[in-house]
């Protein structure tokens, strides 16, 4: 099955295949505990349902079904973007930290880095006027245009591309949003991008995980011996620090557990805050003294 057939297939899905799909996510990336209670929700849902046959014959399964699971390649695109929506369904109307309905409602929004866009569901259920999402990944764009439709939301234009060099028009949005995504992209040209897109006086959130955050993966990498983990937070850090000196960053190409092109970087408040002064923002604010692994920062578009 290509894409296109799963994003058929996941359309017409019953609520018990979706939650399974997420328990392969976690069977197949967990730590051991977490993956231990995922095998046997697995058991339990496929001797109800028998859907790991049906999900199967979509392709996203490496393994005959034994444990442990393994995914293909697109597999695991499917099963982490589905596990983003069950965990959403859990919570629909929730806005991100640090929204509030006033920025959403009746505003042209985008979501920079949007994933599966789940997010930009919740803005539309909030009463956004158009929600766009941009993001690097086909099948996550793929898959937010099957929840909305799963959610009867009209689906979010979309563009596939990088945060740095966006497809809109200057001055087309009110409110730009990113989250957990910025510290994955080149950030001069994300955040130079948001300013372009963003209309004067428009609010800009960004959520993002931090040094504290980074730290804390980085050593539950080293102790659980993932290398090609420690490897990646590794490198976020080191441009952490070049980022920090030169304003610059490495960007590798290699094939990843996701994409193909990697600027991983850890900011700080302070080289975001300078970032989106940078960039033509005001009115900046964080929240990083409540929340110093994942804060929220906030800004206005300066008039220009
Ligand atoms: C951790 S996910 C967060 C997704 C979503 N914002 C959310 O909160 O659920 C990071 C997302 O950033 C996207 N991404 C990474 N680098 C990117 C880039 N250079 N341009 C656009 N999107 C990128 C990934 O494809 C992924 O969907």
């Amino acid at each position: 099955m290509d894409l296109a057939d799963i994003e058929r297939a996941l359309l017409a899905s019953a609520p018990d295949d979706l939650k399974l799909l997420r328990s392969l996510n976690f069977a197949a990336n967990a730590a051991p505990e977490k993956r231990r209670q995922a095998e046997r929700d697995i058991a339990e849902l496929n001797e109800r349902t028998g859907g790991l046959e049906r999900v199967r014959s979509w392709g996203v399964l490496q393994s005959n079904g034994s444990f442990p699971v393994q995914l293909t390649p697109l597999g695991k695109q499917i099963c982490d973007g589905v596990k983003q929506y069950v965990n959403w369904l859990d919570h629909p109307l929730d806005l991100p930290r640090g929204v509030t309905r006033d920025m959403v409602a009746g505003k042209q929004i985008l979501d920079v880095g949007c994933g599966v866009g789940c997010a930009l569901l919740t803005f539309a259920r909030h009463g956004a006027a158009s929600t766009t999402g941009a993001d690097l990944m086909p099948s996550f764009l793929a898959l937010s245009r099957v929840f909305a439709r799963r959610e009867g939301i009209a689906a979010p234009r979309l563009a596939c591309s990088t945060g740095a060099s966006l497809p809109f028009a200057d001055e087309s949005f009110d409110f730009v949003f990113s989250r957990l995504a910025l510290n994955y992209m080149p950030a001069n040209a994300a955040v130079a991008e948001m300013a372009r897109v963003a209309r004067d006086g428009a609010e800009a959130v960004i959520i993002l995980n931090l040094l504290p955050w980074e730290w804390r993966v980085l050593k539950d990498d080293v102790r659980g011996l993932r290398v090609k983990d420690t490897a990646f937070v590794m490198l976020k850090f080191l441009n952490g620090l070049i980022f920090h000196a030169t304003g610059r960053q490495i960007t590798l190409r290699y094939p990843g557990r996701m994409m193909s092109v990697h600027s991983p970087v850890v900011h700080t408040p302070w080289s975001l805050r300078r970032l989106l002064a940078r960039h033509g923002f005001e009115n900046l604010g964080d929240n990083a003294a409540e929340h110093p692994e994942t804060p929220t920062f906030h800004a206005r578009r300066r008039p220009r």
